[in-house]
């Protein structure tokens, strides 16, 4: 037996993540056994484990998936641990010794918050000398600056991340980091230079939808707090904090922002050092942090070095990122090096005007010497950057460097297909590159926000596609902080930065995304976590709802950028043909229903009671106000119907699958919805028996569909099924990125239906699958793995030849599958943990465990 993955609250032996609850969970694979009979997790003061705080003996309780023990917290320590597993065949196993330490916690820091001139636009770096007099045993810097910090000790980067400390409503908290120092200290020997660069940020930049100016808008004054803790050999602590006593020198960056880049000016000479002063604390509290690292994932040379026709100067990296660059230049001092960056070309040329008012550049004044051009606290979404001021480049001298926060990729598919693979791969940098510490809607124009809605519809994708626990967390985390004072209301974008509109499908994220991380994780902590906001939220759309359905006549999104709305009425309209009211009503009952069932997990009966009363008497209204009694729906689209088969609105599902077969055949199997309709439309066709519409809506090749994107060039998925016309052409700029996750949802389907890895609300976590895989021959095989939260699942099959089908299934550890194997045979098959292959077709089918 082998035990992997061990971590607390989701995370790999953590540093200074806050812990509102210590939840341990595992993995087990080479078992003897089918399942786990008992656990005990050990958590010591020692890396020996003999000094126990806890143990919780062998224990039936210890749900692997989340285990949560009671463990009393002191700040600033480092607690160690492990799990043994005994199977049902008595097989046993001890993993091996973890750790977590926690930050400040509630403790008082033992530092000022200091600041600088700001109308000083040279970023400022914060130093400090330590002396260091004996040996020493460890160090700790915690410390948060705003907007972002970078710190360095001798020159030397304390820890790989960027971007601390990270984006949140700073107004409401902000969040501290912990790093351990120690080796850095160690190898500086007597003497020790701390410095801390501060950038603007989210904080202190131009950011939120309606960011013209230049301004921050949740502050305008570079702070920082640190508090560095040196533990000698002897025993004796020192404590160094941010006071008066530091000094602050100023640095060559001149401008840092999120939209519009950095500009550094090596021709700038030293200014006086001065005393840093004192500071008031920002607006929000102090608080461990919940943000993942965000850290360079992938280095990536260009493909290409292009001269265009127009002139210009410009490397390919072949793929859309999001994150930085280094640039190798050699000019003549006082010369200006001029980059910007873009998704597409046009005509050849390089482009950006769908960046709207993002500047996405970054400007560098040479001192004349050699240099390594690096931007530290901006980041770009792009495939293509140019070049200006440095003539005599060379591929070799860029590398673009792919940044995301540090989330694990967990599930592959691999088909036959080479469009749809590509497609595939699209969605997962679509993923990646959207996942820069909050889930954003697109990483290049000047919006880069955690737009509710686009994450909602994307969190099972990419729960299947890797490990989203914590970094959705840290996301509803933020939601519920900015619900607080908002009557429950959630707004269209988490942090909101001040855009406060309120409507459906983006707002019910509150409901759905926790519920759909318990459904995968089956970790009930999530849902302790966000039962408030998921319950205010449902009580703010009951009193805008009032007794007249207010809810549906307010602004709504709809089924936003479906094509199914009249373009002769309004070419503009972005909300698509269903009607809008509907839409809200269907969500409203969908999250009051999904608040009864989070109240039942938690053991909340009443709760569970009212909103299960809630949610059938809005359903009950959907029902009276657009149906027939007969059952016919009045609103007549692709994604009114799927919503109808989705939530059973109609008491007539035989008539509404035909009536929406014959809208698809109508439109030439072509689809025609929007962010609502689009991530359910596979999977709910599939669970009504329509598959063989699913599949040619999947790998339909022309417009509106998801391969046309690849057939042009795609490397990520577009906003808009028309972003380029046929000749690659862009058809706007006012609201069009080439970088949007929102479609690239339909790969929940490939991971539930094509490939059958199937899981369900009645055995939360993925203990239990009904795989009933979807073969097809255009596609001749796939093979799908999926390290889900309860061990590693896998399905492939393969056309062996025209009639016969060969299909390997693994279930891991404590899991379950009914196999349901394709052709008309059918048959089912129970199976439990371990690995089997069949083969079916021709007359006869095998089966056996290997
Ligand atoms: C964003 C979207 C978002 C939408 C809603 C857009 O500007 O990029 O993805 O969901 O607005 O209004």
């Amino acid at each position: 037996m082998r035990i992997y993955d061990e971590k607390v609250n989701h995370l790999e032996n953590p540093i200074g993540f806050a812990m509102d609850e210590t939840v341990f969970s595992w993995k087990v694979s080479e078992a003897k056994g089918q399942r786990q009979k008992a656990a005990r997790v050990v958590v010591a003061r020692d890396v020996s484990l003999s000094d126990v705080i806890v143990d919780t003996g062998w224990t039936a309780d210890a749900d692997s998936l989340g285990f949560s023990v009671s463990v009393p917290l002191s700040p600033r320590f480092r607690y160690y641990w492990n799990v043994s597993v005994r199977d049902d065949a008595g097989d046993e196993a001890t993993g091996d010794v973890q750790f977590f330490e926690t930050g400040k916690r509630d403790e008082p820091w033992n530092a000022k918050w200091i600041t600088c001139d700001n109308a000083n636009p040279r970023h400022p770096y914060f130093t400090r000398t330590i002396n260091i007099k004996k040996p020493v045993s460890t160090t700790r810097l915690y410390i948060c600056g705003l907007g972002l910090y970078e710190a360095e000790i001798n020159g030397a980067r304390v820890g790989d991340e960027y971007f601390t400390p990270y984006c949140n409503d700073y107004d409401k908290w902000v969040q501290a980091q912990t790093f351990d120092m120690t080796s850095l200290i160690q190898k500086a020997g007597g003497s020790a230079e701390i410095s801390v660069l501060l950038g603007n940020g989210w904080y202190k930049s131009r950011y939120g939808y309606d960011a013209l100016e230049e301004k921050g808008y949740y502050g305008d004054e570079w702070k920082l707090i640190a508090e560095i803790r040196i533990t000698y050999e002897d025993g004796s602590v020192e404590i160094i904090g941010t006071d008066e006593t530091w000094q602050v020198e100023r640095s060559n960056i001149t401008y840092s922002g999120i939209y519009d880049g950095e500009r550094v000016d090596d021709t700038l000479k030293a200014e006086a050092t001065v005393n840093a002063e004192a500071c008031e604390p920002p607006k929000g509290k102090l608080e461990d942090r919940r943000s993942l690292p965000v850290r360079v994932q992938q280095e990536l040379k260009p493909i290409e070095l292009i001269h265009t026709p127009a002139g210009e100067l410009v490397f390919d990296i072949g793929q859309e990122i999001t994150g930085i660059f280094e640039l190798r230049v050699d000019v003549p001092r006082g010369q200006q090096v001029h980059i910007q960056t873009g998704e597409i070309l046009q005509g050849g040329n390089f482009y950006r005007d769908n960046l709207r008012t993002a500047k996405s550049e970054y400007i560098y004044i040479s001192d004349g010497r050699p240099a390594v051009i690096r931007p530290k606290f901006t980041f770009y979404g792009y495939r293509y950057v140019k070049v200006e001021g440095a003539p005599d480049l060379k591929p070799e001298d860029f590398t673009a460097l792919a940044m995301w926060s540090d989330i694990k990729d967990t599930g592959s598919i691999v088909t036959g297909h080479k469009l749809l693979n590509k497609f595939i791969s699209n969605v997962r940098w679509g993923g990646r590159d959207n996942f820069l510490d909050i889930p954003t809607d697109c990483p290049q124009r000047d919006e880069r926000m955690g737009w509710t809605g686009d994450a909602q519809v994307f969190t099972n994708t990419a729960t299947y596609m890797s490990d989203t626990y914590a970094f959705y967390s840290k996301f509803l985390y933020d939601m519920g902080r900015e619900q607080e004072d908002n009557k429950g209301a959630v707004p269209v974008v988490i942090p909101s930065a001040g855009h406060n509109d309120i409507v459906s499908v983006w707002g019910d994220a509150a409901c759905i995304m926790p519920w759909n991380l318990y459904v995968l994780y089956g970790d009930k902590s999530i849902l302790r976590q966000q039962y408030d906001s998921m319950k205010t939220w449902v009580e703010y759309v009951r009193a805008v709802d009032g007794d007249d359905h207010g809810w549906r006549k307010t602004l709504q999104l709809g089924d936003w950028l479906a094509l199914d709305y009249p373009a002769a009425f309004d070419p503009e309209r972005c909300m698509g043909g269903t009607d809008e009211g509907f839409i809200a009503s269907v969500y409203y009952a969908a999250s009051a229903e999904i608040v009864s069932k989070a109240a039942a997990v938690l053991g909340y009966t009443e709760d569970a009671e009212n909103y299960k009363e809630l949610s059938e008497r809005i359903f009950n209204d959907v029902g009276h106000d657009y149906y027939t009694p007969g059952g016919r729906c009045a609103v007549d689209t692709q994604t009114g119907l799927v919503l109808t088969l989705k939530y059973h609105l109609s008491c007539d599902e035989e008539w509404t699958k035909a009536r929406l077969r014959h809208l698809f055949e109508c439109n030439d199997n072509k689809l025609r919805t929007g962010f609502v309709g689009t991530p359910l439309l596979c999977n709910v066709l599939t669970e009504y028996g329509m598959e063989d519409i699913a599949w040619k809506l999947l790998l339909n090749e022309d417009y509106p569909g998801w391969l046309r994107e690849v057939k042009l060039g795609a490397t990520t998925v577009w906003e808009r099924w028309n972003s380029l016309d046929d000749d690659g052409k862009i058809t706007g700029t006012s609201m069009n990125s080439m970088n949007h996750y929102a479609y690239g949802s339909v790969v929940e389907w490939i991971y539930r239906h094509v490939a059958g890895l199937n899981f369900t609300e009645a055995a939360v976590g993925c203990r239990k699958a009904v795989v009933e895989p979807l073969v097809n021959k255009d596609l001749q095989y796939a093979d799908t793995t999926y390290d889900s939260p309860a061990g590693l699942w896998r399905s492939r099959w393969e056309y062996l030849d025209d009639s016969h089908v060969k299909i390997n299934v693994t279930v891991p550890f404590g899991c379950s599958a009914t196999l349901v194997l394709p052709g008309d045979g059918k048959g089912t098959q129970e199976l439990v943990a371990g690995k089997y292959e069949f083969i079916i077709g021709g007359c006869a089918s095998s089966a056996h465990e290997i």
